[in-house]
Formats: C-alpha cells, structure tokens, sequence
C-alpha cells in the first residue's frame, strides 16, 4: 500500500485544514508508506504572482514539518521540483478523452461562473493523474470534491493499460465520508474564501481576539447550557481529547460555567497544541535554506521513484 496526496498551495494553513487534512494525514504517515507534495503547479492556474506563490509553497510546507510531518519517513516533495511529472502529464494527455475533461465539475463550474477557464485549468485532472500514477500510488486519500478527479485518473491508467497492459497501477481512492467540517468564525464552513478562519501560524496574534469575539447566546451564567449551540464548544470538541470535550460538555451542563470560561479554555487549548509548533514554523521560514534542503531531499527519492514509472511507459509506447 503506498498513499499519495498532493497540497495545493493557495493559502495561508487554517484550523480547518489542519483538523480535516493535516492532523488524519500526519497521523496516517506514521503506519503507511507516504508521499506528500505540494502541488505548485497546480496553483498556477490561478495564481500570477511570483513573490505569493513562493509564501505560500513555503507556508504550507514550514506549516506540515512544524504539524509533526517526519520527511524522513514521508517523501515530501514540491511538484515542480520533479520534472518525470510534467513529462508523463502530456504521455496522459494522449489518452485522455475531450468527454472526460469536458464533464469535470472543476472546469464547469468556472465555466459557468464567467472566470477564466485557462487550459491548465481544463487539464488539471490530467496533471493530477501524472501525480499520481508515477509514484505507482494505490491509495489516495481525498474530499468529497476531488474524487472524481480520482475517477478520471482511474480512467486514463486503464484506457493506457488496455493498449499496453499493466504499466500503471490503477489507484483506489480513500474517501472519508465521516470528517467532518470544521466550522468558521461566522459558523459557516471554515475557508479562505469564506473569511472566517482561524490562522494557525501566519497571522496568528489575532487568534485571541477572534476567539474571544466568537458570537454565544445569552444564557446567564448561573444557567444549564446546550454544548452542541456553540460554536465554541464545537470547535474545543473537535481539538480536544475526548476525556476534555466531556468535561467541558459537563460543566456546561450543570450550570455556573459561562461561554467566557470556554472560550477562555479554547483559547488555552489553542496554544497548548500549536505554541510550540509556532516555534518550527517560525524557524523555517526565517531559514529558506533549511526548507531548500527539505525539498532538494524529497525530490531526489520523488524523482527516482518517477523515473522508474516513466521508463516503464516509455518503453511500452516505443519512446525507448
Ligand atoms: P479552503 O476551503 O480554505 O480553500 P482548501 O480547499 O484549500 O481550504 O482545503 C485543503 C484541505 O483542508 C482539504 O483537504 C480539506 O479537506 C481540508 N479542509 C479545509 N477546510 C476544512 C474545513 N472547514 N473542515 C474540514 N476540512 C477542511
Ligand atoms: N487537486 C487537489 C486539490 O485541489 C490537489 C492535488 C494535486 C492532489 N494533485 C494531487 C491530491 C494528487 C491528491 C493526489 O486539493
């Protein structure tokens, strides 16, 4: 079993991504073989500013390693740095049916909406495939929202194996129906487009304040209190251990524990799990060096990996 996921770097890492992406992921990577990658490429369909992107590839990495990912024992790489990508990408290409892109519910709906359809934003589902299928991947854990991005890549690796055999191994998707989703400051899904995140380390001062100024009915404090009502007790919930999101669901319950005490224990909770990490993050993007060193690591034992995959197709198709 060999599990693959790409991170596409398009903003600054939440509480969202960290409880629905980054904490199952680390947590996986320790019992399963794993490549991770940041998928800057991918990015490049809508971002156009050199200086944004470089922040974010570094952000979203420097926010992983700091999140507990061991690059030791992930191969943690960025997209660009491992050229047999970009190469199987247009191999793939060329099996990949118009119909099948056409129908992609990515493209449509920026179709539909007036943005820019770009074609790398039409191809994406291609590129994704080139990820996947040249690291002989079996299982790739995805949302809801990229798993038809899953069936086109199953699509393209069995049209390719049924002219050439089994050359590419046809990946399973991992779709985790029960994550749930993490709510936002204004209750509404937690995401950037959204403005309602709480930051992780970027920005990460004005965590107390967005804490403290989370809206709560006005039960007295004297007064039993519904756990489930607020937002505050959802999120502590969702951060806690178990054993801690009960006891904080009791003393709501019984009254004379107010919303302020709450938020104040999130508040705590808050940087009980990530003071600490703030530190790893804040080294490694002082120190570009130390992250250049992380990625040159992960593409050497990446690209080994894609060469092999990309020998195999090409002497399937007579390129060798
Ligand atoms: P955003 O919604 O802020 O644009 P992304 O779509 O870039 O976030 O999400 C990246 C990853 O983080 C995805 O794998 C997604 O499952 C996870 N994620 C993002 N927001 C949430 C959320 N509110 N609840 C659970 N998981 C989330
Ligand atoms: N498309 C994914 C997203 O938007 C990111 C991604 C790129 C990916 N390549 C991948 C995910 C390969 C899994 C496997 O979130």
């Amino acid at each position: 079993m060999r599990v693959l996921t790409g991170i596409k770097p398009t903003g600054r890492p939440h509480l969202g991504n960290y409880l629905g992406s980054i904490r199952p992921a680390v947590a996986l990577s320790k019992e399963r073989e794993t490549f991770l990658f940041i998928a800057d490429l991918h990015a490049l369909t809508t971002i156009r500013d050199a200086t944004e992107l470089r922040e974010l590839v570094c952000d979203v990495a420097a926010t992983w390693l700091a999140c507990g990912l061991d690059p030791e024992r992930t191969v943690f790489y960025r997209q660009s740095d491992v050229p047999e990508i970009s190469e199987l990408n247009w191999i793939l290409a060329c099996y990949t049916g118009q119909g099948l892109l056409d129908r992609a519910h990515a493209y449509k709906a920026a179709r539909d909406t007036g943005e820019e359809v770009n074609v790398g934003l039409y191809t994406y589902p291609v590129l994704m495939s080139a990820d996947i299928l040249a690291f002989d991947s079996t299982h790739v854990p995805v949302g809801q929202d990229q798993k038809q991005h899953l069936e086109i890549c199953r699509d393209i690796a069995t049209r390719f194996n049924h002219y050439h055999g089994e050359v590419l191994t046809v990946p399973e998707p991992i779709i985790d129906d029960h994550v749930a989703v993490i709510p936002g400051l204004d209750g509404r899904k937690m995401s950037k487009s959204y403005g309602n995140t709480i930051p992780l380390f970027f920005e990460r001062q004005g965590v107390k304040k967005k804490i403290m100024s989370i809206v709560s009915d006005s039960t007295p404090l004297e007064e039993p209190k519904d756990p489930d009502s607020s937002l505050v007790y959802q999120l502590y919930s969702m951060m806690a251990p178990t054993d801690r999101a009960a006891e904080m669901a009791d003393k709501l319950r019984a009254g004379g524990y107010g919303w302020g005490h709450a938020k104040k224990e999130l508040v705590a909770l808050f940087h009980e799990l990530f003071e600490e990490r703030a530190k790893t993050y804040d080294r490694l993007m002082a120190n570009r060096g130390e992250l250049e060193e992380v990625f040159a690591a992960g593409a050497q034992r990446a690209r080994a990996q894609a060469a092999d995959t990309l020998d195999r197709v090409k002497k399937a198709l007579g390129l060798l």
